[in-house]
């Protein structure tokens, strides 16, 4: 059984925290959707206040240019999402992380649940540097997520593709 104690109430201690754990329940786990499913979980968990949906889209391998949605927590997602749509088409085209801080804002973004008003979405990249799938963040809050967000999600999603 998985016993939470309490979340350190400071944010780079707590994505330090959920860092570890993370890393400890993937290890010797070769399947990537496992990792993608215990990396979603264990972020919703650690951040329920501000994380309103937390998960994968991948890279679909029989259309390199389209995002289809994998492992998440939260309302429904959309399927598909082609390269360069919404905010997470977006960073899959630029391959850098991207903080909207008002998606309403944003050119093209795609609203799922209408109830997101921020959102962060980081680029996953595999040993050779290809892009395989973006975490996608979104809070209910406007101006959600910050640097720290920002590198500590980095710092998981390269996590998720490098521990053995
Ligand atoms: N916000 C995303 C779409 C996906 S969902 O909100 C789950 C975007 O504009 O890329």
């Amino acid at each position: 059984m998985h016993d939470r104690v309490t979340l350190p109430s400071d944010k780079a201690q707590r994505y330090a925290s959920v860092r570890a754990e993370i890393a400890a329940v993937i290890a010797g786990e070769p399947n990537i959707t496992a990792r993608y499913a215990t990396a979603s979980s264990l972020l919703a968990q650690a951040f329920p206040d501000r994380f309103f949906w937390t998960g994968f889209y991948v890279v679909d391998p029989d259309k390199p240019n389209e995002l289809v949605v994998g492992p998440y927590q939260g309302t429904l997602g959309c399927l598909r999402i082609p390269f360069g749509k919404g905010v997470c088409g977006a960073c899959a085209a630029q391959r850098e992380s991207i903080i909207v801080p008002d998606v309403h804002e944003f050119p093209g973004h795609i609203a799922c649940d209408s109830r997101s008003n921020s959102e962060i979405v980081t680029p996953v990249f595999d040993k050779t540097g290809a892009l395989v799938a973006v975490l996608d963040v979104d809070s209910t809050q406007f101006n959600a997520f910050d640097t720290t967000d920002q590198s500590s999600l980095e710092a998981i999603c390269a996590d998720l593709l490098t521990i053995a």
